[in-house]
């Protein structure tokens, strides 16, 4: 057991300002959850509307993917005004009113903020564009071209081809990890980074209580602009880009993930500090070295306080041997860390389609998730047990899969909109035509539908987030003795008072299991654990959780 675990074991209460330690966010798409205006786009008073649904499920917090002013190449992760709501959301008026009525149902709100670049559109791209000696002119990654005129290095962006875009008024490239209307800001510049610290400011002062941090490893660049080393076939894998992508061959070790990045996230912290209870979560995207990066990320306490990482949003299935893997990974890369898991968000498809879950094993793995070390993450539907609409191309939206399609799809189909209710049209998402199609396959399991029968999905998701609460060593105890048995996990979870001990079978076969001896009880039977004595068999998709007070 490491240093953090023991002290975690002496916690048996966290401080209330700790909310966001072991507690689960549910993640908001603005665009799809609910519109309020008939336009078919969701928007913040929508949210407003479903505030009581959300407060129902019992989670902690809502995390909201941008709303700010943005020509939507990237559906809001290109902004083009910090400090405002975009008018297809709202207003900031329209914001307030959600952030109260949040809080007065006890609700935290964390936004997303996109600092690693901003749209081409956002007025300080047009002034740095515009000549080399205006006072932004380095408030971007300029790079001359090579003398043949192609870009300076071999960096690749995420959304396809080079990561540099040629601009004719500065006779110079530009550097892009994403869309090329998303230009990289250039961190190495103090100012900048003193007006993205404003611009958290702004919001901290409003009362927002933290920050999903967009691609936060992505901060800075090697200043040498150093090419990226191949990446051996062996060592690829399609953790943060599909498999089709060839993003994916290269290692990243000059584009992202400098060291300089460790500074600018303390003076983050620092702000974020002079208020009270309020924290960060960073987005981790790193193929290699994602456990590595998040441990020196969160780590101490003068970082942040959580990492978002993509070992649970891949492709490969969450089995017993990987989970340890993980698991083991991140004790011996920083034992401190404090990891934030999910399994489906809005950029992969979702996981009861992507792992091919029956619902059994959705349910087994959203009590899975109640019960591992870190904080958790819901994303909307997630509750329901939603598997990924099919959209066909015509419909397509994503810039991401309308340039690999058809070998991948891009994330359309997870931001369908949400499906309320089975009869009304539209699922009762909009009176109007939906940005992008209901899934009809999706509403057979509306909320309310789901709502009306004690024995569904959406109730299920209730108790099991019930347990974590009910259990404080499930939320923020430490973790211990991880094994795998055959295809089962099996760890521990304690704190002061309590110990609980969980076995998942995450595999194809039955297995049987020793379960601990002395004064241990059964618990997470009302979620369809089982019950056993000295040992269970354990069949697919079945779980075991037993409990033992601590003297
Ligand atoms: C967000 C994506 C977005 C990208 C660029 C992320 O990882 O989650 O939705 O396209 O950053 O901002
Ligand atoms: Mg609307």
């Amino acid at each position: 057991m490491n240093v953090q675990n023991t002290v975690e074991l002496s916690k048996s209460t966290k401080a209330k300002s700790e909310w966001w330690r072991g507690g689960v966010i549910y993640q908001i798409y603005p665009r799809s959850f609910q519109d309020s205006n008939g336009d078919g786009i969701g928007d913040l008073k929508g949210i407003t509307q479903r505030l009581d649904y959300i407060a129902d499920l019992g989670v902690d917090a809502i995390w909201i993917s941008p709303f700010f002013k943005s020509p939507m190449k990237d559906f809001g992760y290109d902004v083009s005004d910090y400090r405002d709501v975009d008018p297809m959301f709202g207003s900031l008026e329209d914001f307030r009113v959600l952030l109260d009525q949040a809080h007065a149902k006890g609700l935290k709100v964390m936004i997303d903020l996109v600092l690693s670049h901003t749209s081409d559109q956002h007025p300080w791209f047009g002034e740095s564009h515009a000549n080399r000696d205006n006072p932004k002119s380095d408030w971007y990654v300029w790079a001359d071209p090579k003398p043949d005129g192609t870009p300076p290095n071999n960096w690749l962006s995420i959304f396809g081809g080079s990561a540099w875009q040629w601009e004719p008024r500065r006779l110079q490239y530009y550097l892009h990890n994403f869309l090329s209307s998303q230009p990289d800001l250039n961190f190495h510049c103090t100012e900048v980074q003193d007006a993205l610290l404003d611009v958290a400011r702004f919001w901290l002062e409003m009362g927002v209580d933290g920050f999903r941090l967009d691609t936060i490893n992505f901060y800075f660049h090697d200043k040498y602009l150093r090419d990226n080393p191949a990446l051996p076939a062996e060592e690829r894998n399609a953790s943060i880009a599909p498999t089709v992508n060839p993003y994916n061959h290269q290692d990243h070790h000059y584009s992202k993930s400098q060291p300089e990045n460790i500074a600018f996230l303390e003076r983050l912290r620092a702000l974020t500090d002079e208020y009270e209870g309020r924290a960060c979560l960073g987005e981790v995207g790193d193929a290699q070295r994602g456990l590595e990066i998040m441990g020196q990320y969160t780590s101490g306490d003068q970082r942040m306080h959580m990492c978002y990482a993509f070992e649970f949003l891949e492709k490969r299935a969450l089995t017993a041997p990987y989970a340890k893997q993980v698991f083991d990974q991140l004790e011996e890369k920083a034992g401190d860390a404090w990891p934030c898991w999910a399994f489906s968000n809005h950029d992969v498809e979702r996981h009861a389609s992507r792992w091919d879950l029956n619902d059994a094993a959705i349910r087994q793995h959203a009590v899975l998730m109640m019960c591992l070390r870190g904080s958790a993450c819901l994303y909307q539907g997630e509750e329901l047990g939603l598997h990924e609409a099919d959209v066909p191309f015509e419909k397509l939206q994503d810039p991401y899969g309308i340039e690999f399609w058809p070998e991948f799809k891009g994330r359309d189909g997870c931001r369908t909109p949400m499906v309320w209710a089975t009869q009304d049209e539209h699922s009762g998402f909009s009176t109007g035509e939906p940005w992008l199609p209901v899934s009809t396959a999706q509403t057979e399991r509306a909320v309310d539908r789901l709502e009306a029968n004690d024995q569904s999905m959406l109730h299920h998701y209730r108790r099991a987030i019930a347990l974590r609460h009910a259990h404080p060593a499930l939320t923020s105890g430490a973790q211990s003795n991880m094994k795998q048995i055959g295809p089962v996990l099996t760890f521990q979870r304690e704190d002061a008072s309590e110990a609980v001990f969980c076995a998942f079978n995450l595999g194809t076969e039955a297995q049987r299991v020793d379960l601990p001896l002395g004064d241990w009880r059964v618990i997470g039977q009302e979620l369809g654990g089982s019950d056993g004595a000295g040992s269970v068999t354990l069949h697919p998709a079945q779980f075991c959780l037993m409990a033992k007070d601590k003297g």
